[in-house]
């Protein structure tokens, strides 16, 4: 019988839609890039081997400063081919993560590096532990309207074969979907799928016009769809994807615990539910953990669990080949 993420094999195959880039850094190795660049990031360090803060718009500030230790695109490659072979090891057939060229051009790495630097080491990856990875280049909702239009821009004029979707993260009280509008235009035209953080801070309004606006056909999150039975609906009926990142909802204090969280109704309520850790450096857990959660607070086998992975695999933003490659891994098991 498949094991989730135990060294015993073999592994249930696991897939992740939504897990920041930034956010995969553990601290110990935060350290270690902090002391190779000379800074310090103390501050945010809570003694315990963790990374500390104390609500959601602190949580932002710190993984700002954690992301301020990735400084050239040696050190992109590094943590992209440490977390995907870390998670490969755990089951991860597949992930896709959110890369921001904003945090990445604070210290002079231009999108092509960026983007070139992730992409060589999720093909390193893939030749070494057999894991598929694939780009979200992502906006921050609290840096602006303009800067994402610039992201998405930058998406657009240097296309790249790794980069197959755009999003959007941050404070999602800031400013209205709507003023994304245009940076989404920009990469739909240039092929990209969509997705944006919603329904995680805000309720089912803030769902309501990301998918009026933004065109996006998953959400980060959208937990809080959950309080709207017509939403619920809606989402069913258009077949809108979830990517639910439970350990991360009750860290930023949304449910009180993983028997809070609403995942197994959103299951029973026949929303397309996917499994993800978004931050796992700053939560303590690991994707392997999210899927061994949601099993242990819901009684799933590893059938259902499988069937996260294949809803994953199914709205994963990746070509026609690679989705029939990993479907027969799936199938495999
Ligand atoms: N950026 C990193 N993690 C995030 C989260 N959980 N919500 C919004 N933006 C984020
Ligand atoms: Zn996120």
């Amino acid at each position: 019988m498949p094991e989730v993420g135990n060294s015993s094999q073999p592994l249930l195959p696991l897939a992740e839609l939504h897990c920041h880039l930034e956010a995969t850094v553990e601290p110990a190795d935060a350290l270690r890039l902090a002391k190779r660049h000379g800074v310090d990031i103390s501050p945010v360090l809570n003694g315990a081997g963790g990374y500390q803060w104390n609500s959601f718009h602190e949580f932002l500030t710190v993984y700002d400063a954690v992301s301020e230790v990735i400084r050239t695109a040696e050190d992109y490659f590094e943590i992209t081919y440490s977390y995907f072979t870390r998670m490969a090891a755990k089951g991860m057939i597949y992930g896709e993560v959110f890369v921001s060229p904003a945090h990445a051009g604070r210290f002079g790495v231009p999108y092509p590096a960026l983007v070139d630097a992730v992409a060589s080491a999720m093909e390193a990856a893939e030749n070494d532990a057999g894991v598929v990875g694939r780009i979200i280049v992502t906006g921050v909702r609290h840096y602006g309207a303009e800067h994402v239009v610039e992201v998405a821009q930058s998406l657009s004029d240097h296309p790249h074969p790794y980069v197959t979707g755009f999003g959007l993260a941050g404070d999602e009280a800031s400013g209205q979907n709507v003023d994304f509008a245009k940076a989404f235009a920009i990469a739909r035209d240039a092929g990209m799928g969509l997705t944006t953080h919603a329904g995680e801070i805000l309720g089912p309004e803030s769902i309501r016009s990301a998918l009026e606006h933004l065109g996006v056909s998953r959400l980060g999150h959208g937990v809080r769809a959950i309080e709207d039975e017509g939403l619920l609906m809606e989402l069913a009926v258009r077949g809108v994807v979830l990517e639910v990142c439970p350990t991360s909802n009750i860290a930023i204090g949304l449910y009180d615990s993983i028997a809070d969280h609403p995942v197994g109704v959103l299951v029973e309520k026949g929303q397309t539910v996917t499994l993800s850790s978004d931050d796992p450096a700053f939560f303590g857990v690991d994707l392997a953990d999210e899927y061994r959660f949601v099993a242990e607070a819901h009684g799933y086998d590893d059938a259902a669990l499988c069937g996260f992975t294949k809803n994953a695999i199914e709205a994963a933003f990746c070509d026609s080949q690679t989705r029939e490659r990993l479907r027969s891994k799936v199938e495999k098991t």
